[in-house]
């Protein structure tokens, strides 16, 4: 929240006042929002409102005092700013006792004001700062995108949050399923880009016909079958952030191309002789070590260097063995409550055999497994005991038996009347394969 990002909402029911005060507010580089009445501008503030309230006091309607009472209700932390006839500083006495930023009597000099602006919208950029990050710091339970407490995750995460904000490419290494694109994304939401697009773009999905026009953009009439004029996508990240997945896939022409991007900001769209200025921010995602000596085959190297400025690597899962168990178990409750099941427990078993999969597919393999198992299509997952090797035939019907029983008072949550019927049994068969299966109907009661 920049002075220029600063909105200034600016009421009052004097026309001319109104005009002369939102150019005076325009003039300092503030942003002014001038309403004719109180009940207007009540209708566009918002706990979200990146800006401050100016306000005469004496209106017709809903007076300046009511709004800023209302105000006070709908954010205690949005400075309002009264402005007074003469007659009303009593009133606007008590008004400061009530939390109003200041007040300002009639006449006034603009400096004055501008200064009182200037201090409450610092006010107000240091709250809405510290809600961001706040606001960030309670995401860390499901929404944090990046789950992770071993050593290098932490690392990763420092890394992301110091570059976050600076106006530097990065280039994001990892293999497959690794989470290229949620560090992509963090950046993008970690930086005071946020509020602009996130494009993503996979270099090799697209086919090279349509590549350029897609990147670059075009002109209308810029060749057969470009009958509108159309926005790049390049062009379209400015403010926010490009991301290039599988940059190692993007052909040779169209690197030469990127690398002029990247070195002068600025696009020129097909058809055209314009190029257009950019707010440019790439995040670029390769499988590969972009730098060794096979990939000189097929990706430049002047492309590589220009990329590389902040290189991001993301270690394999299996080399960060302590996040496997936080991972899978937010997988698996993720998956639980996406299918309406009780999460199995974890078991030491189920844990050790986690930990020594070598995960080649990484975290995207990892959560499939988790999914899997929260089905219960993996039943030797989730069973404290070992299974034998080669179970017989009747192992496999007694453990298919168990398991389904199990399930279904799942649903019911533990109720008997309707896990019978659901199974189509005999009250008596019921109770006898739950001893024999030596399952407790209590472990399913609900409450
Ligand atoms: N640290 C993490 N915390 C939580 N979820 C993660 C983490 N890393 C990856 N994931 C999840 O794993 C899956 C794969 O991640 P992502 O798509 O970012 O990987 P990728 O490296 O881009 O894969 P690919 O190389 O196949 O494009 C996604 O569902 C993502 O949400
Ligand atoms: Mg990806």
């Amino acid at each position: 929240m920049s002075a220029a990002e600063t909105t200034v909402a600016f009421v009052d029911d004097d026309a001319d006042l109104r005009e002369a005060g939102a150019q005076a507010l325009a003039l300092a580089g503030w942003t002014p929002l001038p309403f004719a009445d109180a009940r207007a501008a009540l209708a566009a503030l918002s706990p979200e409102f990146p800006g401050i309230l100016v306000t005469d006091i004496r209106m017709p309607g809903m007076d300046g005092l009511d709004l800023f009472r209302a105000v006070r209700r709908l954010d205690p932390d949005l400075p309002v700013i009264l402005i007074t006839g003469h007659g009303d500083i009593a009133m606007a006495v008590d008004a400061l006792r009530e939390g109003a930023y200041d007040f300002i009597a009639k006449p006034y000099a603009t400096d004055r004001l501008m200064q009182s602006i200037g201090r409450a919208a610092e006010k107000r950029r240091l709250v809405m700062e510290n809600r961001r990050l706040r606001a960030l710091a309670e995401t860390g339970g499901d929404d944090l995108p990046l789950i992770g407490e071993s050593p290098a995750m932490e690392r990763l995460r420092r890394t992301l949050r110091q570059i976050a904000d600076a106006d530097v490419d990065v280039l994001v290494e990892g293999e497959t399923g690794s989470g290229k694109e949620v560090v992509a994304s963090a950046l993008h939401h970690w930086s005071r880009r946020a509020a602009k697009p996130f494009v993503a773009l996979n270099c090799g999905a697209l086919p090279e016909t349509v590549i350029e026009s897609e990147l670059f953009g075009h002109e209308a009439g810029a060749f057969t079958g470009a009958a509108k004029r159309r926005v790049g996508r390049i062009e379209h990240s400015s403010g926010g952030t490009l991301f290039l997945d599988e940059i190692e896939s993007m052909p040779a022409a169209l690197q030469v191309k990127l690398l002029r991007v990247l070195e002068t900001r600025e696009v020129e769209p097909l058809g055209t002789n314009e190029r257009r200025a950019l707010d440019l921010r790439v995040v670029a995602a390769a499988k590969v070590d972009l730098g060794s000596a096979e990939a000189r085959a097929y990706f430049r190297e002047d492309l590589f260097y220009r990329l590389n400025v902040v290189t991001v690597r993301i270690p394999p899962l299996r080399e960060r063995g302590s996040d496997i168990a936080l991972l899978f178990s937010h997988f698996l409750r993720r998956a639980a409550e996406r299918f309406r099941r009780e999460p199995p427990s974890l078991s030491p078993a189920l844990l050790q055999r986690l930990a020594s999969h070598s995960w080649p597919g990484n975290v995207r393999e990892l959560a499939h497994h988790a999914e899997r198992v929260a089905l219960g299509l993996d039943p030797d997952e989730g069973a404290a005991s070992t299974p034998s090797p080669t179970p017989t035939l009747p192992e496999r019907v007694d453990r298919f038996e168990a398991e389904t029983i199990r399930q279904v008072l799942a649903e019911n949550g533990g109720d008997v009347r309707r896990t019978v019927e659901a199974l189509g049994i005999p009250r008596k068969t019921f109770y006898d394969k739950l001893q024999r299966h030596g399952i407790s109907r209590r472990d399913f009661a609900e409450g």
